[in-house]
């Protein structure tokens, strides 16, 4: 049941390790410059001893920390880093450097191998990595999902029958990383016929080199967050993401403009079914393959008519969820990341506020499409009662903060009810100013 270990007496987990016996120092290095980096910084820094750094970190991250001029895919730079600076954690915040292979690094060398590092190996993140072994691994393992037929050149024939087999709309998506971009969903049979050929031809890449043809799932999607030390889990608090730019859901896919944690038809009872039709499959079936997962299994679920299906895996944390999710978390939530690369994560207890978090992003005008950077923001200082977390800002020759993503900052409030929480983080949103600013107007909404 959720919380997980609810009945168990909280351990101080820094007893444990002996940490009482000095003081208490956590160097942590956290890898990502995004809204979701910001809150995993901001939450960690609020722990005993935490001195946290940010690779590389935008103009949020360095109000909680230090921020570090790596990029993530940058190993090399990383290692030295960690060495010279007595990091003794690291939390990769995006999933491409975990698709290509950060953890087996750091398990590969000696020097690097004694650092914690939260995130799966390379085979691990091929569950967010590849669509086609996320399937596979489904099926494998009895975990509901959509049905499904892989394909690639040599059997496209097979991926038109299986079309003209399925219902409108048609969900077609790249096997590979695609930068959020690579999930097609069509209303027309010839359409998803076409885009097939498209997609087989390159239209995303070598990503979609491999197409996995879907079902079409309706329902309402929620994330869900799993931790886990491979062979312990938690659930995070859970999260709904409102991934199109417009209100009421229109227009075009987006990052995520917005969050709301928990989500109310998110009941125990159905969290139960998620535990035990998805959680406890998948960690078992990561074990049958000898994967050492340690770290986040993100589930993007359906809930159809109060089961859930899994519409993805992802092998990082959610944003802008983790904005929302963050804030909900209570106590140090390093003890949990530490136990959990250390194996323990049972030996840790961790309790969630029941406030609800309401997260509404802000972004530049025109985000999904082209979009202006360098726009200096005001209001900032005037914010109450709310966190700001930086999605994409940093500092002109000046030093003010200024634009510099499409999704620029993250807005999140706590209330008693999703309408509290709303009204708080609302009001905060409307003194922030940058040209062209864009937000939806009604995150949460459609909960209450
Ligand atoms: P994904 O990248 O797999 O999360 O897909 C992006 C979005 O497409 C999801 O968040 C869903 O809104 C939608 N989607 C993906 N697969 C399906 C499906 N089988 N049925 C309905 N919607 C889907
Ligand atoms: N908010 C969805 C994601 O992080 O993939």
């Amino acid at each position: 049941m959720y919380p997980a270990d609810n009945t168990k007496e909280a351990v101080d987990y820094k007893a444990v390790q002996g940490q009482h016996v000095t003081a208490v120092v956590r160097n942590i290095l956290v890898l990502g410059s995004g809204g979701r980096e910001h809150a995993l910084a901001w939450k960690l820094a609020q722990g005993e001893g935490a001195k946290v750094f940010i690779a590389p970190g935008n103009a949020g991250t360095a109000e909680v920390g230090t921020n570090v001029n790596i990029k993530v895919g940058d190993f090399e730079g990383i290692k030295q880093f960690c060495l010279t600076n007595g990091i003794t954690l690291v939390v990769v915040g995006p999933e491409q450097p975990l698709v290509d292979g950060i953890v087996d690094y750091f398990k590969a060398d000696e020097q690097l191998r004694a650092i914690r590092i939260i995130g799966p190996d390379e085979r691990g993140a091929q569950l967010e990595g590849s669509k086609a072994f996320a399937k596979e691994f489904m099926a494998n393992n009895g975990i509901p999902t959509a049905r499904c037929l892989t394909v690639n050149k040599a059997n496209l024939n097979d991926g038109v029958a299986f079309l003209k087999s399925l219902k409108a709309p048609y969900v077609l998506k790249a096997d590979g990383l695609a930068a959020g971009k690579g999930v097609l969903i069509l209303d027309s049979l010839d359409e998803a016929i076409d885009e097939l050929g498209n997609m087989l031809g390159g239209k995303f890449g070598d990503a979609s080199a491999t197409v996995v043809i879907e079902e079409f799932l309706s329902g309402i999607e929620c994330s869900v967050f799993v931790l886990t030390d491979g062979e312990h889990y938690v659930l995070l608090p859970e999260a709904k993401d409102y991934k199109r730019i417009g209100d009421g859901d229109k227009g075009l896919n987006t990052g995520g403009m917005g969050a709301v944690s928990p989500v109310p038809f998110c009941s125990p009872e159905f969290l139960q079914k998620v535990e035990d039709r998805i959680v406890k499959p998948t960690l078992n079936g990561l074990k049958k393959e000898k994967i050492d997962y340690k770290g986040f299994i993100f589930l993007g679920l359906m809930n159809c008519g109060g089961d859930p299906y899994v519409i993805e895996y992802n092998v990082r944390m959610g944003d802008p969820e983790t904005e929302a999710v963050m804030t909900r978390i209570e106590g140090d939530f390093a003890d949990l990341l530490y136990a959990c690369a250390d194996g323990c994560i049972d030996k840790v207890h961790y309790a969630k506020s029941a406030k609800t978090a309401v997260t509404v992003m802000l972004v530049s005008g025109g985000y999904p499409e082209a979009y202006q950077k360098g726009k200096v923001m005001t209001g900032m200082d005037q914010l109450k009662d709310c966190v700001a977390f930086h999605a994409g800002t940093g500092f002109n020759a000046d030093g003010q903060v200024i634009t510099a993503g499409g999704r620029v900052i993250a807005v999140t409030a706590h209330g008693n009810s999703i309408m509290e929480a709303r009204e708080k983080a609302y009001q905060n949103v409307e003194k922030i100013k940058f040209e062209g600013e864009n937000h939806r107007h009604d995150i949460g909404l459609d909960l209450v």
